[in-house]
């Protein structure tokens, strides 16, 4: 049976889109099935990595619109390469109407809300049983939102992101507390990811810098976060620090956003993802 994998974060901009879109076409790349979902409704943006606008959505499944063979587009057909398994893309629309259609109907139609979210569930179970997907890799909106919390309870696994230097470690731990707490009490896997750390960009050689400086933020700040989870839970439970990722200026500052596994596989960030991919297909959960 194939694992369900989202990203998560408390604050947006922390590398969810980032990461997913990467660590799934390496999967991919390895062989697996691999079904990456956009159901970040409030702000999708999985179809700039893949220059893409589908003729259907996951929102049209959602509402009984469209069949999920429908709504699923395989990346051999926008990519210039072919994979060794299969990368199958959903996408998510955003607009004021399309939120409003999968949330505003919270606020008066409890039975099309029920309703949504059988599909849902029925998504994950058709991937997962007709359809062999290896793993269902999951992005997320930021923060406590609907269909960010209905993506992590139907998780097997929740991957944390956070980005170095972020005040949020307080909001971090507070969605630990009231969210992943319980969920990991019940058997979900919770592990942090440490992404944008400093150690790539390194200071030209002609401007001074204090010894110790680079990094020491970084450290300082992981310490602080196992500090602060060690107190939330037992040792039986742990929210441990799967992957640190620096910050690559290359990335950040490109004026569009690209799928840099597939294009420059020799990058040091492809190598990061890579070894998520080995440490998350040999894990024992
Ligand atoms: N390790 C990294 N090094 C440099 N840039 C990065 C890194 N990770 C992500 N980025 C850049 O940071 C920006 C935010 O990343 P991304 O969109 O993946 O975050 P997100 O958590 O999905 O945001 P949102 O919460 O708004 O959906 C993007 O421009 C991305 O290219
Ligand atoms: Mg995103």
């Amino acid at each position: 049976m194939g694992k369900c994998i989202s990203f998560h974060s408390y604050k947006g901009g922390t590398g969810k889109t980032t990461i997913a879109a990467n660590f799934s076409y390496l999967l991919a790349s390895k062989g697996y099935t691999v079904y990456l979902l956009d159901l970040d409704f409030y702000a999708p943006s999985l179809y700039s990595y893949f220059n893409y606008e589908p003729k259907y959505w996951i929102n049209d499944y959602l509402r009984n619109k469209a069949k999920l063979d429908e709504v699923m587009v395989n990346s051999n057909d926008i990519l210039n390469h072919k994979l060794e398994g299969t990368l199958m893309l959903g996408f998510a629309k955003g607009g004021k109407e399309d939120i409003y259609q999968l949330e505003g109907s919270l606020l008066n139609d409890r039975e099309q809300q029920v309703k949504q979210f059988r599909n849902f569930i029925a998504m994950r179970e058709e991937l997962l049983v007709t359809n062999d997907a290896d793993f269902i890799i999951m992005d997320t909106s930021p923060g406590i939102r609907y269909w960010s919390i209905n993506s992590i309870v139907i998780s097997d696994v929740i991957l944390l992101t956070l980005k170095m230097g972020d005040l949020d470690l307080q909001g971090t731990l507070k969605m630990i507390r009231e969210i992943y707490g319980s969920l990991v009490e019940h058997g979900t896997i919770c592990k942090l990811l440490l992404n944008r750390v400093s150690g790539y960009c390194v200071p030209p050689s002609n401007i001074k810098t204090e010894p110790g400086l680079m990094g020491a933020t970084d450290s300082f700040f992981r310490m602080k976060i196992d500090k602060e989870i060690g107190k939330l839970f037992n040792k039986s439970i742990d929210v441990d620090t799967l992957l640190e990722i620096p910050c690559y200026c290359d990335i950040q500052f490109k004026e569009k956003e690209f799928l840099t596994s597939y294009e420059y596989p020799s990058h040091p960030f492809t190598g990061k993802i890579k070894n998520l991919v080995s440490t998350l297909e040999n894990a024992d959960y």
